[in-house]
């Protein structure tokens, strides 16, 4: 993983589906051992705190909000002056939640993560005001997210580069844990990493812990999404597709004089009205 993988603006959207594209079965090989696969999974919080206590600040760009996406979260809005009210599930430090409390003032943001250390790191930033932002620590996956947020407050939840960070088995109970304070008519924008991007292509055998899922060499793990997969699970919630597609791109890797295709997908998902 590098700093780069996740924090691109979306390109145009692939003529071929990925999803259609011959799996050349990265990462494949030898399987992972039941004890390896059973400890990542103990220690997926340890690893990320981990993570940023060797990364810090560091690792992720900024995630700055284009026009479009600014016009979507204005449409968000039942009224002009209506005060938005935000969660970022998985904020890790901040990346995408500052630049938007720079531009935005009128909205207040939840922002939680499984790290403790990186919640200390967005409680640190100039731009943290307890009046406009709470911060807290989180397993998305069992502690309940109404200990913290009341009940069906949320207008849109963020789920940025995160659910592929938890086991497919353990995905659901996230979802469900956010639809519990999501206001009737309130959306999820979602992005993460489509099927066969190239940071999937580029695992060595031996690091698929299921399908389509695979371990890093720092023990975080992450997960490559189908549009089929991904509809399928918020379905099962009850939640409704709003838009739901894979974004392509190119990055280009200056050190290895590479140019790599990756692929993301970008959906919105709406929990309905009552
Ligand atoms: C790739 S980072 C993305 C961070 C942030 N959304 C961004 O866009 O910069 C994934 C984040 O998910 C968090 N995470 C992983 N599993 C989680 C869980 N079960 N509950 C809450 N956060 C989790 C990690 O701690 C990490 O900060």
């Amino acid at each position: 993983m590098s700093a780069s993988d996740e924090a691109d603006p979306p390109g145009p959207v692939p003529r071929e589906s990925p999803a259609t594209i011959r799996s050349p079965g990265a990462g494949d090989g030898a399987p992972v051992s039941e004890f390896r696969r059973r400890k990542l999974e103990e220690d997926a919080q340890k690893n990320w705190d981990l993570f940023y206590k060797r990364n810090t600040t560091n690792f992720y760009k900024d995630r700055h909000w284009t026009t479009r996406e600014f016009a979507e979260l204005k449409a968000c809005r039942e009224f002009e002056a209506q005060r938005l009210v935000l969660l970022e599930a998985g904020c890790g430090v901040g990346n995408c939640i500052f630049p938007l409390l720079e531009e935005d003032l009128n909205i207040f943001v939840y922002a939680c993560d499984f790290s403790p250390r990186a919640v200390d790191f967005v409680k640190q930033n100039p731009l943290f005001s307890t009046e406009r932002c709470l911060a807290f620590q989180c397993d998305l996956t069992k502690d309940d997210l109404k200990a913290s947020v009341p009940s069906e407050t949320v207008d849109v939840v963020t789920l940025i580069f995160v659910l592929s960070a938890i086991h497919p088995d353990k995905m659901k109970q996230a979802l469900e844990n956010i639809y519990q304070v999501l206001k009737p008519g309130g959306v999820v924008l979602f992005r993460d990493y489509g099927l066969h991007d190239h940071a999937m292509l580029r695992f060595k055998p031996g690091n698929k812990l299921a399908e389509n899922f695979y371990a890093r060499q720092d023990g975080t793990r992450s997960f490559f999404f189908s549009r089929e997969f991904l509809e399928n699970l918020f379905r099962q919630v009850g939640y409704e597709p709003v838009v739901n597609e894979y974004v392509q791109r190119e990055t280009v890797n200056k050190k290895e004089g590479l140019c790599v295709p990756r692929v993301f997908l970008q959906s919105k998902f709406r929990r309905p009205m009552k």
